[in-house]
């Protein structure tokens, strides 16, 4: 009896939000994102056949590797999170707040129009206009520190679509103010607002306005606040709302989930110049980011707890609801990043580990082993309801699932070991070419995990494809936690 009342709730919900989601956006955007992590993990895959001397198009200069980087980490940043971030707050807001988005047809425009912006970019990188800005690298439309203009103004238009998608979801936003608000929308509100202020911070001082090692300071706090002021308060905001509808219960503490936005927004714009430690950056500057960014892990701390807390008596979820597993393995990982992060701001860990592999580890840690595994998880969920259709294969879930974790894990470990011969094989004052013929079964297992890690997903693309062209009627009582999802 109390599955079917609850399974009856859950179509009447969904019925009655429909005029609100406009629910070919969500799927839209997801479909756009999933296809860009696609192309990035390609590009990623190439790249790491460079490092093993099977660069299959060493002589094309359209395709080198430098340039194949740019595409692999600026297609996960512009093309794959912002649009699946954007289809997951096509869902969570209008139902958040019990009102549209500003509009359907903006949403549309902005839709096609990012699309547009992230192929220009891969293009504009492929073509050599980029900014040599880390994470800036999307074209500025003009030669390098001058106004002379050479290609698209990226910076320019991608900085219009933040403001455009600022208007879309703060709309809603502003008009339930009256209502007490949840702390997704504390979130995803501040995140708006820091991803426009970071996008312009990075992408016009470090060229134009602030040189040597205070621009080095302001790059610093751009890659940070990218990952700390957009990526991490989307995410959170995003995971506070399907977390409790997937286990249909309340957040454990809204205390705490409160003071965790508050330390966010307070500690982590100081953090950035931790990426530049013994430089010539004032020390004072640097102590300041290293006490800041070991607060931040008492932050994490404490929404962790609250997360867990949550889970708290539904624990058999995770072994039977595939969302809620990708998110709460996102959530150790995000632990164990944080963690590492309050040892590598040391200035003893600095010595050893910078410049070297450990840091593209630490940087795959949570880039995909967190924030990917939580949009997998929203996409798991959302896929059925949004194409009317029951789950191709649910044993391709499974598969993708630990094709996704054991790659990861394996490439963590690989590039943490890594890092650290390469770190004291420097210290040592090894010879150059020695460090490299040490480097490079690492980096065989980086490819072979990385494969792994690519048929995983490639999986998931077939089983989302026949999953949409298969009718197969849902099952509503898989709603039910408990229920194999
Ligand atoms: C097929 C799987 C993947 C492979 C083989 C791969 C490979 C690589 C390689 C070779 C680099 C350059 C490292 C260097 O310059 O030394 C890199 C950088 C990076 N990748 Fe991946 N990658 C994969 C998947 C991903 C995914 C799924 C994400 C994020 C969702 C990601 C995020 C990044 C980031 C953020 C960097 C920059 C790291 C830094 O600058 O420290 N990668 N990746």
């Amino acid at each position: 009896m109390t599955s079917i009342a609850v399974n009856l709730s859950t179509s009447d919900a969904d019925a009655a939000a429909e005029p609100l989601v406009i629910r070919k956006l969500v799927q839209w955007h997801f479909v756009a994102g999933f296809a860009f992590l696609l192309t990035s993990m390609a590009w990623g895959f190439l790249f790491s056949l460079q490092f093993v001397g099977l660069y299959p198009v060493e002589s094309l200069s359209l395709l080198s590797p430098g340039r194949v980087r740019l595409l692999h980490t600026n297609e996960i940043a512009y093309g794959f999170l912002v649009n699946a971030f954007v289809g997951a707050m096509y869902y969570a807001i209008p139902r958040l707040t019990g009102r549209p988005v500003a509009s359907g047809k903006l949403g549309w425009f902005i839709f096609w129009v990012w699309q547009f912006l992230s192929v220009a970019t891969s293009l504009g990188q492929l073509m050599g206009y980029t900014q040599a800005v880390e994470w800036g690298e999307t074209p500025t439309g003009f030669k390098p520190g001058t106004f002379e203009p050479n290609f698209l103004p990226i910076d320019f238009l991608i900085e219009v679509g933040a403001v455009l998608l600022a208007i879309q979801f703060l709309t809603p936003i502003v008009k339930s103010l009256h209502q007490r608000m949840y702390v997704s929308l504390w979130y995803i509100a501040s995140g708006f607002v820091w991803l426009i202020l970071t996008y312009v911070m990075g992408n016009t001082m470090v060229e134009w306005s602030v040189a040597g090692s205070s621009g080095a300071a302001v790059a610093g706090l751009f890659i940070h606040d990218l990952v700390g002021l957009f990526v991490t308060p989307f995410g959170w905001g995003l995971m506070y709302f399907f977390v409790p509808i997937i286990l249909r219960k309340p957040v454990w503490s809204h205390a705490l989930s409160v003071i965790g936005f508050w330390a966010l927004a307070f500690f982590y714009p100081l953090n950035g110049v931790h990426h530049f430690l013994l430089s010539s950056i004032p020390m004072s500057v640097q102590y300041g980011a290293i006490v800041s960014t070991m607060a931040v892990e008492i932050v994490v701390t404490t929404v962790i707890v609250n997360f867990f807390g949550t889970l708290w008596g539904e624990g058999h979820a995770l072994r039977t609801n595939m969302p809620i597993r990708w998110f709460y393995t996102g959530m150790i990982l995000y632990f164990i990043t944080c963690l590492q992060c309050s040892f590598q701001t040391t200035l003893a860990f600095q010595e050893i580990i910078h410049f070297t592999d450990w840091v593209p580890g630490h940087a795959h840690l949570v880039m995909f082993g967190v924030f990917t595994f939580w949009l997998t998880g929203m996409l798991t969920w959302l896929w059925p309801r949004l194409t009317g259709n029951d789950w191709y294969d649910r044993s391709l879930l499974g598969w993708h699932y630990w094709l996704a974790v054991i790659g990861l894990v394996i490439m963590f470990l690989d590039l943490l070991c890594a890092g650290l011969v390469h770190g004291y094989m420097l210290k040592s004052l090894a010879p150059w070419m020695d460090i490299v013929n040490a480097m490079k079964p690492f980096w065989w297992v980086r490819s072979f995990a990385g494969g792994m890690i690519l048929a995983g997903n490639l999986i998931f693309a077939w089983n989302l494809w026949k999953t949409a062209t298969t009718p197969k009627a849902y099952d509503w009582r898989r709603d039910v936690v408990g229920e194999v999802n």
